[in-house]
């Protein structure tokens, strides 16, 4: 796959001082590629200062972890698109598993925040997966196809082929197992079916990344997987070295 996505997904973890800790190091280890993003989703409180560390590195793309579907209002605790898209995010995670699963986050919200995402000038990461019951009834395609519907069920069909996706399949999120490649690819190549299905022929450009207890042993496999266009990273991402490390891989 051409100019694959890195993608760390720093959950709560890395506060200020340790997330600028964190890019000195991995910014003196990561020289700046033209064949490949690498992204970060931090904390939103950390998200201003990880923007002012990347100053020097345009290449260096930062994204939320969530956002309201509401541009502005009484949600208190929340941030929209635009507060988000000021303090240096281009990017949002959206239907993160642990956003649906965690804090009951639906399909229908899941819908709007893309929508929410695009008017307030971020590009989406709609994530989708299946969990283990429902993999072992045979409906991952099924959950991964509705939540695909149900993300974009409120945006143009133009706006679909500049989304990217990541699939996650909610078991292998932090448990240590991961899909096998061949899995992956199956549940990748049902996504992209889906995808030119909402969004044309363009959306053959949208970016579809594997996530789920991804690591330095398993990312070169997994990226060379069909369909499999970069990486969500949650725990293999929080080290600097070892973050740089798959980034180079
Ligand atoms: P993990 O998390 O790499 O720790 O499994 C991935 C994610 O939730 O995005």
């Amino acid at each position: 796959m051409n100019n694959p996505v890195f993608a760390a997904n720093w959950k709560m973890n890395h506060g200020v001082a340790d997330a600028q800790a964190f890019m000195r190091q991995f910014l003196a280890h990561y020289a700046r590629a033209y064949d490949r993003s690498v992204m970060f989703f931090p904390s939103a409180l950390t998200l201003h200062a990880v923007h002012a560390a990347v100053r020097e590195r345009p290449d260096i793309k930062l994204g939320a972890q969530n956002i309201h579907w509401e541009d502005v209002g009484a949600f208190t605790g929340e941030n929209s698109a635009a507060i988000a898209r000021g303090a240096g995010a281009r990017y949002t995670l959206v239907g993160h598993s642990e956003r649906r699963h965690v804090f009951g986050e639906t399909d229908e919200q899941a819908g709007k925040k893309v929508a929410a995402a695009f008017r307030g000038g971020l590009t989406p990461m709609l994530c989708v997966g299946e969990k283990l019951d429902e993999r072992e009834r045979g409906d991952t395609v099924a959950v991964v196809v509705r939540q695909l519907r149900a993300g974009m069920a409120h945006i143009e069909k133009a706006q679909v082929a500049s989304c990217l996706v990541a699939y996650e399949p909610v078991w292998a999120i932090g448990t240590g197992k991961t899909a096998t490649p061949a899995d992956a690819a199956s549940v990748h190549a049902a996504i992209r079916a889906e995808l030119n299905a909402l969004g044309g022929d363009r959306a053959d450009s949208v970016p579809i990344l594997y996530g789920g207890s991804v690591n330095r042993g398993n990312a070169r496999a997994l990226l060379d997987a069909p369909e499999v266009g970069g990486l969500l990273v949650g725990g293999a991402s929080l080290d600097a070295d070892g973050w740089a490390a798959i980034c180079t891989t």
